[in-house]
Parts: structure tokens; C-alpha cells; sequence
């Protein structure tokens, strides 16, 4: 059996990289496999978080997936600290995750910088949960951006490495499904940063709940070069900002980069951006405005989280008993 399980952290202003790189693939997906989307609210704990904030984050994660198109009444749809299962075989699987696994995330690396020392052990440990996310519902599947990559093959070796040392086949090995033609997009401002919820500077992204004045004026104010788009893709890769944005259109206007291209070589900046300004706001625009109507029927959202994580738990709770015994570990039955 095929199942799919992704989330994205409740640390608000959800931006067109989560979008493109995962919320837009998953509602793809959602009809050819069993679907868990998770708001990993634990995750989030990993950095301060203002309490009240994470609150209101976490249901406007709910609102998102499902203005995006992400089907309720289909797919599972949850906030992780719901579920305590996550949490208890993160513990287990720590316990057989070698440092040097750990050493290697690059994301840890960026998100500590230099006060290594000073850095969280939840900061480090993180992907450890991520992995307990995924195995602990016996994923296939997990759809996310590129820069997740790394963190689902890890997932994929702590599986192994609990089929090695309990010597049996119990957790599949999770694949990470990246596709699109924006895996990973820049910021608008300097097409060699990612497009992140933490950059300070609001030019830098699209948020999911940005008007329309204020996709124009951000998409207007977007760094390009003064040359005119170039006619082949090997040229417009050597242009950061300008493959960003390519991209960022071939993927909202559903074309391939190729078929953008063609729309738009020879043609300058100024007529490319009124183009994706117009695309970007007709998609965006719509899931924004959703979101805004969802969020005003709080009591909904929540009615969805707890139905969420009663079926999640109703898959959880049985693997983590299985894993509890093959681990020798008594529980309150015996
Ligand atoms: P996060 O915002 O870190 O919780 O990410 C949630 C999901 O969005 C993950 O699947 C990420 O890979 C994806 N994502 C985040 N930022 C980007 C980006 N700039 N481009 C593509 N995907 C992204
Ligand atoms: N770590 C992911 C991110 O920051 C979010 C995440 C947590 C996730 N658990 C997951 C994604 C499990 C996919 C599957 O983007």
C-alpha cells in the first residue's frame, strides 16, 4: 500500500515555496494515495515560539491546506502534538541514530550559524522526529521541497537501521517525491537564498494570504538584470533571479520551463512580470482569500484537527505497540 505523509511548521506567513515545493503537489496526489498532512506544531517548538502566535499559526496551516484544495473528508489532516506516538518513537529512534547522521544535516548547520554551542538539542534532534513522523504511520511517500531531501533519506536510514537491528522487514524505507518546476524557490530579492518564513525582508517572499496590490507591487520590486529573458534554458540558468522567477511562472501557469521560456524570450523584464503578477495573484489570490473565510470559522478548523488526529492516532497508536514489543519495552496490557 502506498501512503503519503508530509506537514509543514505552524511558524506563520506560509509563502509560495511551501505552496509550489508542497501544499500544490500533495492536492495532486491526494486521490491516488492514502494522504496525512501534519502540522508539525512540535517542530516549531524547536525555536522560540510566542504561545498565543503558535496557536493561530497552526490553524492558519489548517485553513491553508485546505483553501489549497487539500480534501478534509479524504485526507487526514492534523496537528502532531495530537498525537503523542510521534513524540515516543522519536525517543526510540534517537536511540539508534548515530551522531554522525546528525552531523551531517545541512539544515542544522544554517539554522544554528555560529552559536553552535548555544543551539537547542530539539534544533539538532529534529530530524529524529521527522523520521518518527513518517515511519511511525509506515509512509511511502513524503512530497516536500528540495530542501527537505536530505532530512526524508535520513528517515530512510533510521527505517534501515531499525530493520537491522530488530532483523526484520517491519518499516518500509520512505522515497521523497520532489517534483514541479519550483522545488526550490529563491527569494525575490537574491535568487541564491531560499525563499524562507524567517527572512526579514517582506519583498523576499510571496505569503499565501498576500492581495493583489501586494503581489504586484513585490513581483514589480523582484531583483532581475537589466538584460531581456534569454531565449535557452542554459542561458537563463546562468541568471538566478530570472530562472527563479521562469520557474516560479512555468509553475503557476502549469507549463513546463521550456514552454515559459519560449512565451517570453527576447521580451523584457517589465512585460514578464506583468504577466506573472497576473498569474500569481489568480492563484494565490483565490487560496488567500479562502484561508481568510476558513479563519473566521475557528471552530471548524479545530473540528477538523481533532477528527485529524483521531484517525492518525488510530494508525499510529498500533505500529508504536508493535515497535513497543519488538523493542522489549512492557506496556500497560501486559
Ligand atoms: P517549512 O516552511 O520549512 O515548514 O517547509 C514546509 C514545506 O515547504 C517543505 O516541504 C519544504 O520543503 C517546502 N518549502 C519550504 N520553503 C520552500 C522553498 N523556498 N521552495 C520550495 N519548497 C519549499
Ligand atoms: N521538517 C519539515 C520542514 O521544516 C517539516 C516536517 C516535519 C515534515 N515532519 C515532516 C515534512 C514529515 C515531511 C514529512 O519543512
Amino acid at each position: 500500500m502506498n501512503r503519503i505523509f508530509s506537514g509543514i511548521q505552524p511558524t506563520g506567513n506560509l509563502h509560495l515555496g511551501n505552496y509550489l515545493g508542497a501544499i500544490r503537489n500533495w492536492v495532486a496526489l491526494q486521490h491516488d494515495y492514502e494522504c496525512i498532512f501534519c502540522i508539525v506544531d512540535l517542530h516549531a517548538l524547536t525555536v522560540p515560539q510566542d504561545p498565543a502566535e503558535l496557536r493561530a499559526a497552526t490553524r492558519e496551516v489548517t485553513a491553508a491546506y485546505i483553501a489549497a484544495g487539500v480534501d478534509p473528508e479524504h485526507c487526514i489532516i492534523f496537528n502532531q502534538s495530537m498525537v503523542t506516538a510521534h513524540s515516543e518513537l522519536a525517543w526510540i529512534l534517537s536511540c539508534l541514530t548515530p551522531l554522525g547522521w546528525l552531523n551531517r544535516m545541512t539544515q542544522f548547520k544554517e539554522k544554528a550559524g555560529k552559536q553552535r554551542e548555544m543551539a537547542g538539542l530539539g534544533l539538532y534532534a529534529y530530524p529524529v522526529l521527522m523520521a518518527a513522523d513518517i515511519i511511525g504511520y509506515k509512509a511511502t511517500h513524503v512530497p516536500v521541497g528540495e530542501d527537505q531531501k536530505q532530512h526524508v533519506e535520513l528517515a530512510r536510514d533510521i527505517a534501515g537501521a531499525f530493520n537491522r537491528r530488530y532483523e526484520r522487514d517491519f518499516f518500509p524505507l520512505p522515497e521523497p517525491q520532489i517534483f514541479g518546476e519550483a522545488t526550490r524557490v529563491m527569494s525575490l530579492r537574491d535568487g541564491t537564498k531560499k525563499m524562507s518564513k524567517s527572512d526579514t525582508s517582506d519583498y523576499s517572499r510571496l505569503n499565501m494570504t498576500d492581495d493583489a496590490d501586494t503581489i504586484a507591487l513585490k513581483v514589480r520590486r523582484a531583483k532581475t538584470d537589466p538584460e531581456p529573458l534569454p531565449d535557452t534554458i542554459a542561458a537563463l540558468e546562468k541568471r538566478p533571479e530570472a530562472d527563479n522567477l521562469v520557474g516560479i511562472y512555468a509553475a503557476l501557469a502549469d507549463l513546463t520551463r521550456e514552454q515559459a521560456l519560449a512565451r517570453f524570450a527576447g521580451k523584457n523584464f517589465s512585460t514578464f512580470k506583468e504577466e506573472l503578477s497576473a498569474v500569481a495573484v489568480e492563484v494565490l489570490g483565490k487560496i488567500g482569500g479562502e484561508m481568510r473565510r476558513l479563519m473566521v470559522e475557528m471552530d471548524h478548523i479545530d473540528a477538523i484537527l481533532h477528527q485529524g488526529a483521531e484517525r492518525a492516532s488510530a494508525i499510529a497508536i498500533p505500529i508504536l505497540r508493535e515497535v513497543q514489543d519488538i523493542t522489549g519495552l512492557l506496556r500497560p496490557e501486559h
